[in-house]
């Protein structure tokens, strides 16, 4: 829809936007007219009323600067036009010029114009020398205008762009054709048959959208489980069918007592330190606990008891009921166990307290002939633990520990290695080994490795151990009762299986919902 370019009567044009003319369109707005014509295109190729071609072409268009030039000359012609022939009339001081051409023409031009010996000086004025010029620059200004090149070549449009009278513009083209359902007007197609269509007969004649198998769906909206969160449902799934129940792991803050003392940790141990522990400040200490089972747990850490010399170190109530972040789902497993040892104790356990507070109509069950009270259990937790460490890529302050508890008579080293093959085959994890350690709770101890098939080595996956006589006595079970238990962490299991090496990345602010909602499902 080009036309061509007619000087308006004046010579001037004061709006420069009259300037902006057909070929000169700001780019914001054709990139957004393609995409409105690609849309158009599109929605109506898919009901079949064209099919489109696509062709890309480079091409210049003029700058408003350019345009103004195609339109009036280049500065320097203005310039040259302004002025008399010499010998014919009074030379222009460059004043005068300056309120006939504008201050920017005037200054541009007359550099070029004098270059070109198309003006010199006459006097303190200016006049023509040439008596006809050849405006090259703005014959090409047209020719790009209304051909979109230069026929002379790439090297002048170049130089063109240079002076900034042009800019290079990549063009689509679409060839558009009738398709097989072309019409003139764009009902939209029905997408549902409907039973007013049925009623009405109207379904004969309307048109219908073709199913798009290819389509994508659109993503559900829903919820997402995080990567920790699935991987704890396929690990509490492991620990289910092998007969497990579930503790309850709730209390976040715990004391001195449960955290350590009962598991007979040493009051001076150092990872009762502030520097490897949170200590609450309001309130900074707990109840108090069961007043006998705390004497005899006293009792063993000072003097011994149960084959034990104990500690020998004087007992501090107040490091006992110190309140803290636990730092280790152990103590949970403590206070679980305790509760298990109370029919040894000759107490009610306290589901059966609950029973029979409820329906004391039903009286509880006699205790047979030679029966301690003691029932086993195999016990599992999965939650959060806090430590007071030094974050970096693999270690945050608080993270997720896999436990499990298993108390029965005459259990052995064997039971627990036994146990903990199966368990980690479970996780898809068949070499392990297990090296001797230390915990103040468990002897004998072990280190579990398991073999990384990426890293190619062997790398501590977990800690388990025989509970100690030091632990199990003073809760009430009877000396034939053992116990052993395993611990592993969440998040190292979790990013490998996600191929994570930064914790940051799963845990924390820097978390990506998107990754989230995306990952896969976890089956081990
Ligand atoms: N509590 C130990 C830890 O923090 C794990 C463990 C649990 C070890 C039970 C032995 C028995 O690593």
């Amino acid at each position: 829809n080009r036309r061509a370019y007619t000087l308006n009567k004046t010579g001037t044009i004061k709006d420069t936007r009259t300037l902006v003319l057909p070929g000169y369109v700001e780019p914001a707005a054709t990139h957004d007219s393609q995409i409105i014509i690609l849309g158009a295109l599109n929605s109506l190729s898919s009901r079949e009323m064209i099919t489109y071609t696509t062709q890309e072409t480079v091409s210049h268009v003029l700058t408003p600067e350019g345009a103004q030039i195609a339109l009036q000359g280049s500065h320097e012609a203005r310039v040259w036009t302004a002025l008399p022939p010499k010998g014919a009339g009074e030379p222009l001081t460059p004043q005068q010029l300056e309120g006939k051409v504008g201050a920017e023409t005037s200054k541009v031009g007359q550099g070029r114009a004098f270059k070109n010996k198309w003006i010199g000086k006459e006097g303190n004025g200016l006049v023509r020398l040439a008596s006809s010029i050849h405006d090259t620059t703005q014959l090409e200004m047209r020719e790009v205008d209304s051909t979109g090149t230069l026929k002379s070549g790439e090297k002048a449009l170049a130089e063109l762009r240079k002076r900034k009278l042009i800019v290079q513009r990549k063009g689509q083209w679409f060839s558009v054709y009738k398709g097989s359902h072309f019409s003139t007007s764009t009902a939209k197609p029905e997408t549902d048959l409907t039973v007013d269509m049925l009623n009405s007969g109207s379904w004969k004649t309307s048109t219908y959208k073709k199913y798009n198998f290819e389509a994508a769906g659109i993503p559900t909206n829903g919820g997402a489980l995080h990567p920790l969160l699935k991987v704890r449902e396929e690990i509490r799934n492991i620990f289910l069918e092998m007969g497990f129940a579930e503790m309850p792991t709730s209390s976040f803050v715990e004391s001195g007592f449960w955290c350590f003392d009962a598991l007979f940790v040493p009051q001076q141990h150092p990872a009762r330190e502030v520097q490897d522990t949170f200590y609450l400040s309001d309130p900074s200490t707990s109840l108090p606990p069961p007043a006998d089972y705390y004497s005899r747990v006293s009792a063993v850490h000072e003097n011994g008891g149960f084959g034990s010399t104990g500690y020998r170190a004087p007992w501090s109530h107040e490091e006992s009921r110190k309140l803290l972040l636990r730092t280790h789902t152990t103590a949970s497993s403590a206070a679980m166990l305790w509760k298990l040892a109370a029919r040894c104790r000759g107490e009610k356990d306290e589901d059966e307290a609950d029973e029979a507070a409820h329906a004391s109509s039903v009286p509880s069950a006699p205790k047979k002939n030679g029966d301690d009270g003691f029932r086993p259990a195999k016990l599992f937790s999965i939650d959060r633990v806090f430590r007071n460490e030094t974050m970096d890529a693999t270690h945050l302050a608080e993270f997720h520990q896999v436990e499990g508890v298993v108390a029965d008579r005459g259990l052995t080293l064997a039971d627990l290695i036994g146990f903990m093959r199966v368990f980690f085959k479970k996780m898809g994890i068949e070499n392990i080994r297990f090296k001797p350690a230390y915990n103040p709770y468990t002897e004998p101890s072990l280190e579990i490795f398991a073999f990384h098939p990426l890293l190619k080595k062997w790398v501590e996956v977990g800690n388990s151990g025989m509970f100690r006589p030091e632990m199990l006595e003073p809760m009430g079970f009877p000396k034939d009762v053992h116990v052993h238990g395993w611990g592993i962490g969440l998040e190292r299991p979790t990013m490998i299986r996600y191929g994570i090496s930064n914790i940051r990345t799963l845990v924390g602010h820097k978390v990506s919902i998107e990754g989230v909602e995306s990952s896969p499902a976890v089956r081990f």
